[in-house]
């Protein structure tokens, strides 16, 4: 076998992950407040920013929206209720949860922070437990509220997917037939005929471009999914389109978005590949999630290529290359005419990280 190697992953940069709390501002007049605060939040993976006037705090948080505000009511400029309001009566700090940490305990105050905007109040002298608690539950919850946002957005994004699909996409497949139909008929002037042509290469154009919205629109299709599911969809596919008997061995994983995304493009392409080009009469999909890595390899029986010849036009082996390059994969094609091919693709277990 003629053993290609497409790219070896070797000079992949790892990508860094950064762990961080959230970024918390905190303003308050008094320095040890601000001393204990900002070191305790620190060492629990926080950063922090801290002022001392209502005015520097207001300028801090526009200059970089925190995700997080604690607040002291008593400052020397403005006091925090005022400053709150203003804080959210500005669209920019809408969901940015304020907290106020105050010496002022009693209802009145409690009241007036609440009623300012703020999504809590911690009285003082405070507990430093206290305060992480509830600066995570209020970070939960924002979290939880952007999810649900996104999840909005999402839902509109997969209503537009599936009305495109269903009417544009559906439309252009049957208009597709009938040109099929029509040229295969014959008989026609050579006018016709070559617009008959034009007309059925257009539609296809426009089917593949509507195909890549679709995917544009709805990425979490594949990356919400687990892999051994889409890879068994496209096992189906090769099970539909041509003779062969397909084996799947496929482990349940679900890797990081860009990874997931790239392993499964590169073996949509494969396929494809040998659907279009193989005649296999085995097929074989296997997904393996070892330890140090993760293996996709993909193998048919078929006529083979030769992989070293380059081809002019091959837009499908140059987009799995830039694929497995971007994820920092090692890509292997094995293949040989009359010898089927193999397609391997190796992706290191830091991708398992996330
Ligand atoms: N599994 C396979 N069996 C036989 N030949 C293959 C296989 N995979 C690829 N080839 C050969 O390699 C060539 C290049 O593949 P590539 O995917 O780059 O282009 P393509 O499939 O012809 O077109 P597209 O750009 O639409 O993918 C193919 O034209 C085919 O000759
Ligand atoms: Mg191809």
């Amino acid at each position: 076998m003629i053993t290609w190697l497409l790219t070896d992953g070797k000079n992949f940069m790892k990508p860094t992950r950064l762990k961080r709390g959230g970024d918390v501002l905190i303003i308050d007049d008094t320095p040890d407040n601000l001393e204990v605060l900002t070191e305790m939040m620190t060492k629990r993976g926080y950063q922090t920013r801290t002022c001392t006037t209502a005015q520097s705090g207001w300028d801090t948080a526009r200059e970089a929206l925190p995700d997080l505000i604690l607040l002291d009511v008593g400052l020397p400029d403005v006091d925090g209720f005022t400053l709150c309001r203003r804080f959210k009566s500005d669209p920019l700090f809408a969901d940015v949860p304020i907290i106020f940490i105050s010496a002022f305990n009693d209802v009145e105050n409690k009241v007036r922070g609440f009623k300012a905007g703020a999504v809590d109040y911690i009285p003082k002298p405070f507990h430093f437990n206290e305060v992480i608690a509830r600066v995570q539950s209020q970070l939960a919850l924002k979290n939880l509220r952007q999810q649900e946002q996104e999840l909005a957005v999402l839902h509109e994004r997969q209503r537009i997917a599936r009305d495109l699909h269903d009417s544009v996409s559906q439309m252009l497949f049957s208009a597709g037939l009938m040109l099929d139909k029509l040229i295969a008929h014959g008989g026609h002037d050579p006018f016709t005929e070559q617009t008959l042509l034009r007309l059925l290469e257009l539609g296809r154009s426009a089917a593949a471009e509507m195909r890549t919205i679709l995917y544009e629109l709805r990425p979490e299709a594949l990356t919400n999914a687990d892999l051994a599911d889409l890879l068994a969809n496209l096992a189906d596919i090769v099970s539909a389109r041509t003779q062969a008997v397909v084996e799947t061995r496929l482990d349940s994983l679900t890797l990081p978005d860009d990874a997931q995304i790239a392993v499964y493009r590169i073996a949509q392409e494969a396929i494809n590949n040998l659907i279009k080009h193989a005649q296999p009469s085995s097929v074989l999909i296997e997904l393996v999630n070892a330890p140090d890595a993760v293996r996709l390899t993909i193998a048919d029986d078929g006529v083979g290529f030769d992989p070293s010849h380059s081809g002019a036009g091959r837009f499908g082996l140059a987009n799995m290359i830039e694929r497995a390059e971007r994820v920092g994969a090692a890509l292997h094609i094995d293949s040989e005419p009359g010898q089927g091919t193999v397609v391997r693709l190796k992706l290191e277990s830091i991708w398992e990280m996330a």
